[in-house]
């Protein structure tokens, strides 16, 4: 069974062209590792969904739920979820709510209301009518491709939901190069390339999806390059989708750029607050539309798609939005959370250097980008030669369980994989709440904090990460 936030008929209908039938359960290796799906003969897939990344996590999560042993012990880091407690005020806010109405599909003009005061500027005044909230920043960007025509512009690393998110709308994606001396963002040289490689194949692109703070660096674009993508953009007739939703979990010090700021008329910014507010499952997430005549022209539609789609955020989540902003509670929690993953990813971005590894330095949220390619001849010895042979040996030998580069628009020979940190020393509720309130007895920001007697599971994180190094390099 698959409960949806509605529009189940709908998502049926996309994937399928005649009766499902209920498949074995299978494990990750396995599920990641097929590249065809058979549901009977009355129906047929209307296309492959090409990836293994949310395979992966689906399979942790249905093992873990059903005590698979064969999953006992493992170390899931290819989760998204921030795992630190859900700020206080937000969840009675949340339980509090008596609205339980549909009033709109495309979300209530008060919560619109807030959400258009919270990122309006002295330039800037946005209108709440301009701001469409949907079931997650997930449904945002997949009904915005889905509702418009033209191609996808990707940069390669990037957010692994792009890829299958733009093939279910049945677009074709072109990859964006990027290098590790631009700190994995895409430049004008880059993007033009894509747009010749996307022509010279026939595609007709037309959007440039962005994340930025970047998934799966965590590194934030400075202005020079918020201005040069816009210029770029602008130039060719790109729109952009810029996908914020890391935010808000800047660590602090570091000083936000969007792409928005230098090309108002041609971006739409997509977010939620799932991450800083660590409540993904309430769906909520919001586009922001240009205003501009195109834009409003294009919310419109927008609108129009997702009455039609039936798929919207409940009712009590919208109700919790109303004070989310401004409340002083929430906000400071949100950067006392920042402040602890900063100290954590920090630790282990040093530590994972030290030994060798290329990992960016990250700006924002809790995933690293780790590039093995210094021990390519050492892991080419024991037969690794790509990001999915390389997660197999990360799991076979330690239980580390990470997304492959490959699933994230890199060559299958690239040694790179993403790696969640949000799961240690917090893998379940219970032990977020832990941690955190350690954290919070210890006086924010608590320098120092980050110890292996405070946070085991990342020093042995690191531990397992210096045993395997070790071992190649022997
Ligand atoms: C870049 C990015 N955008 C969006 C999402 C999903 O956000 P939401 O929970 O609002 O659907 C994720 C997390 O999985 C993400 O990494």
């Amino acid at each position: 069974m698959v409960i949806s936030a509605q529009g189940n008929v709908h998502n049926l209908a996309v994937l399928l062209s005649g009766k499902p039938q209920v498949q074995k359960p299978i494990t990750w290796r396995q599920f990641a590792q097929q590249d065809t799906v058979s549901f009977g003969k009355a129906l047929e897939p209307r296309f492959e969904i090409p990836y293994s990344g949310p395979v992966v996590t689906k399979a942790l999560k249905t093992s873990i739920n059903a005590a698979n042993p064969e999953w006992q012990g493992l170390k899931d880091m290819t989760s998204g979820e921030n795992m630190f407690p859900t700020p206080k005020a937000f969840l009675s806010a949340f339980h509090s709510a008596n609205r339980h109405y549909l009033n709109d599909f495309t979300g209530e003009l008060q919560a619109k209301a807030v959400i258009a005061k919270a990122y309006s500027d002295d330039k800037t005044t946005i209108k709440p009518e301009n701001v469409l909230i949907s079931a997650g920043t997930y449904a945002a960007a997949s009904n915005l491709f889905n509702a418009v025509k033209g191609d996808i512009l990707i940069p390669a690393p990037s957010w692994y939901m792009f890829e299958p998110m733009v093939a279910s709308s049945n677009k074709k994606h072109t990859w964006v190069a990027v290098s590790k001396e631009n700190n994995y963002i895409p430049t004008p040289k880059t993007i033009q390339a894509a747009i010749q490689q996307a022509k010279a194949a026939g595609q007709d692109p037309k959007i440039l999806a962005l994340t930025n703070p970047h998934n799966p660096t965590g590194g934030q674009y400075t202005k020079q390059q918020c201005q040069e993508i816009a210029d770029v953009c602008r130039k060719e007739g790109l729109t952009v989708i810029s996908d914020e939703i890391y935010r808000n979990l800047l660590y602090p010090g570091t000083e936000f750029h969007s792409v928005r700021d230098f090309y108002p008329e041609g971006t739409m910014l997509i977010s939620g607050p799932s991450k800083e507010a660590s409540m993904p499952g309430w769906r909520i997430g919001w586009t922001i539309f240009p205003e501009t005549n195109d834009g409003e022209a294009l919310r419109d539609h927008l609108n129009r798609y997702q009455e039609g789609l039936g798929s919207m955020t409940n009712s009590p989540a919208q109700s919790a939005l109303m004070n989310y902003f401004e409340s002083s509670d929430i906000q400071e929690h949100v950067q006392r959370v920042t402040a602890l993953h900063a100290q954590r990813m920090h630790t282990v971005q040093q530590g994972l250097t030290k030994l060798g590894l290329e990992v960016p330095k990250p700006d924002a949220g809790y995933f690293l980008y780790v590039d093995f390619e210094p021990l390519r001849p050492q892991l080419a010895k024991v037969g690794v030669k790509t990001s999915a042979d390389l997660q197999q040996y990360l799991y076979e030998k330690k239980g580390i369980v990470a997304i492959a580069g490959s699933d994230m628009g890199l060559p299958k020979d690239s040694l790179g994989l993403r790696v969640g940190t949000s799961k240690l020393d917090a893998k379940n509720d219970a032990s977020g709440e832990a941690t955190f309130k350690r954290y919070a007895e210890a006086g924010f920001p608590a320098e120092g904090f980050v110890t292996p007697k405070t946070q085991p599971e990342l020093f042995a994180f690191l531990d397992d990460m210096t045993a395997i190094v070790d071992e190649l390099k022997k």
